[in-house]
Order: C-alpha cells, then structure tokens, then sequence
C-alpha cells in the first residue's frame, strides 16, 4: 500500500521523506493557502522533494476553464496529478485531459457512483472522503469498501486514495481493504509508528544497557 502525505507543509514532506516511507502527496486549495509561498513555487518545492505523484487542485467551475487550468497545473512538474473535483463539467473535463495524457485525481468522492463515473471518465486516481462521513455520522470506510468492491469487479486501473484520514484506524482499514493509498495528515504518520510498549521497552533495555560491563 502506498503512502502520501495530506499536506502542503514543505517542513512535514522533507520529514516524512527522510522516514523513507513517503510514496505522494496530495494538496488542495485549503491545505496551501496554510502556506506563505507563491502557489506555483510553492507545487514546484513539493514536486522536487516527493518521490511520486502529488495532487494539486483545479478550482475552476466550467469544464472548458477546468481543462486550461489543468493543462497549465500539469506543466508545473513530471509528477503533477491534477485534482477536479466530481460534478458534471468535471467529468467532461477529465475525459478531455485523461485522453492527452494527464493524471487525473477525482476529489470530493463520497458514493460509490460518482467513483464510478470517474472511473469511466478515465480518472487514474478516485479520493472518497472517509472523514467527513464519518463526521455526520455515515461509516466512512464502507465507501472505501464499496469503491474496491466495484473497481476490481470490472478490472479498473483507476487507483484509490483513501483521503480526509483522521486517525491511524483509517489506515489500517484501508490496508485491510486493499485499497491503493491512504493520504495522512502528518499528525497521524506520527501516530502510526507509536507504541506504548515500545517506548517502554527502549526505555528498559536503555536501562540494562547501562549495567553491562564495556
Ligand atoms: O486532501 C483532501 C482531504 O484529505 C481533506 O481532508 O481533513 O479536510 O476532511 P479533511
């Protein structure tokens, strides 16, 4: 399973880099604007430093505006994955930039159909939103399920990104799943590598290790 990080920090993407765990990133329009760079600049830091693809978001409305920004967004670097939100005009979109070539990553998935839809538009990537359902009470993970379900079905290359993870049985599930990806927030990659019992047991033999005769 691949790992990406749900971040536009540059510090947090060099961390998680150097953990040698980090496989893609993904952004949108709320994540970057946390940042004090210049958009642009600030993709083109992100693309040299991820070793795979990092999703950057189009926030155009109509298709034909969709497929301009994305053309552009993916002329920022090699590993550019432009993400367009699922909605009529984004289908149209993504048929026309799949087709020249362009990865696409369908963002704000919350039902099996629209990851469907993408699917067949030719999306490469689907992210179902696991967190906000969960936050108005819908099990977020069944989507996940429900979406890996019917890509393998039909034998769909599209991959999924879990996404909006909130903690570390997010991941698990998503593991469990087979899903592709799971895109985590910082905080919760710490989490995952913590164990009560390992910090314990590092503690121990620290201890030990002082009592034996060098
Ligand atoms: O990047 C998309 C997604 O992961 C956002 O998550 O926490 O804003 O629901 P969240």
């Amino acid at each position: 399973m691949q790992i990406f990080l749900d971040t536009a920090d540059l510090d947090q993407i060099k961390e998680a880099a150097r953990w040698g765990i980090l496989d893609g990133a993904t952004t949108n329009p709320t994540l970057v604007s946390k940042e004090n760079l210049k958009f642009e600049d600030l993709i083109k830091k992100i693309c040299k430093i991820v070793p795979g693809p990092v999703s950057v978001e189009c926030v155009s409305t109509k298709s034909k505006d969709i497929i301009k920004e994305a053309r552009g967004l993916a002329k920022l670097a090699d590993n550019v994955v432009v993400k367009i939100p699922i909605c009529v005009e984004g289908l149209k979109a993504i048929k026309v930039v799949s087709g020249e070539g362009i990865k696409v990553n369908t963002t704000l998935i919350f039902s099996p159909n629209q990851a469907l839809l993408a699917a067949k538009a030719g999306a490469r990537f689907v992210s179902p939103f696991v967190g906000r359902l969960d936050d108005i009470s819908h099990q977020g993970m069944d989507l996940v399920d429900e979406i890996v379900t019917i890509f393998n079905n039909y034998g769909f290359e599209t991959e999924v990104i879990v996404a909006s993870i909130r903690h570390p049985l997010h991941v698990l599930e998503t593991a469990l799943m087979g899903a592709d990806i799971a895109t985590v927030p910082f905080a919760v990659l710490e989490k995952m590598v913590k164990h009560p019992l390992t910090d314990i047991g590092i503690e121990n033999f620290l201890k030990d290790w002082s009592k034996v005769k060098r």
